[in-house]
């Protein structure tokens, strides 16, 4: 049984004493211990978040990372730094970082190899854009996505790793996938891995929605049998809206 799984994606927001407010209001709420819950942040706010977060189970993440150990690339940040600090996860290939920083799937994939190398679980995105889904297409950009990003990866990586399928034209637009339109991207990625990979890689990686998703939305996507948590952005700055995700069955 897949546990579902909330994470916060704070994007650019929230300097480290918004964070630590967040995290205090965070520890006033009882969340569902069923769910997996974590926050992914801005690199400044990692430390501080971990020390706030020490003995309670939400987890936390980055938004990036390099693909080399170290080098001469001003403004990076590599993953064994990340995992200094303890980061349990990494968003990786966000459409924004496709967009606006030149993230292609040649470096997602790279960026992939390396977070499993240093032991952080990746939240790979992937997701088409609004032209894509009225042309019919939507299978075959996500498909193609999927087998460039996951290239060389083994089914026990990939059984490990977790795909954020977020549309890109409900991103931050307050108009969501429909619960049916999310669960048959979640279906049709599983089925696209159990493909490339076997059915116990399909059967364990846990596919996320992403794009818009709200407390009076979130238990209706949730609730459908691939979609396995939520990637959320907005949402996630507020943390009774986020608690009230997380705890979408409670
Ligand atoms: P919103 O929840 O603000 O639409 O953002 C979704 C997202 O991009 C999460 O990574």
């Amino acid at each position: 049984m897949r546990r579902k799984f909330i994470a916060g994606n704070w994007k650019m927001y929230k300097t480290t004493a918004e964070a630590l407010a967040f995290a205090e209001a965070l520890k006033g709420i009882r969340l569902d211990p069923a769910v997996e819950a974590g926050v992914c942040a801005p690199f400044t706010q990692l430390a501080a978040l971990k020390a706030a977060f020490a003995g309670t189970d939400v987890k936390l993440g980055a938004q990036n990372a390099h693909f080399e150990d170290q080098g001469a690339f001003t403004g990076e940040v590599s993953a064994p730094m990340l995992k200094e600090i303890g980061v349990d996860y990494t968003v990786i290939g966000h459409s924004e970082r496709r967009e606006y920083f030149a993230e292609t799937d040649e470096t997602v994939n790279k960026k992939l190899r390396q977070l499993f190398a240093y032991g952080i679980t990746p939240i790979l995105c992937v997701g088409e854009k609004l032209e894509r889904r009225d042309a019919g297409e939507e299978l075959q950009v996500v498909r193609e996505q999927l087998e460039k990003d996951l290239a060389g990866l083994t089914a026990a990586q990939v059984a490990e790793l977790v795909i954020a399928y977020e549309p890109i034209w409900a991103i931050g637009t307050g108009r969501t996938a429909s619960p049916d339109q999310a669960e048959s991207m979640c279906r049709f990625i599983r089925e696209t891995v159990a493909g490339l990979y076997d059915g116990a890689a399909a059967d364990k990686v846990r596919i996320q929605y992403g794009g818009s998703v709200k407390p009076d939305n979130a238990a209706e996507i949730l609730g459908r049998p691939n979609v396995d948590g939520a990637l959320v952005g907005g949402a996630s700055l507020v943390p009774e809206d986020f608690a009230k995700i997380v705890n979408f069955g409670f």
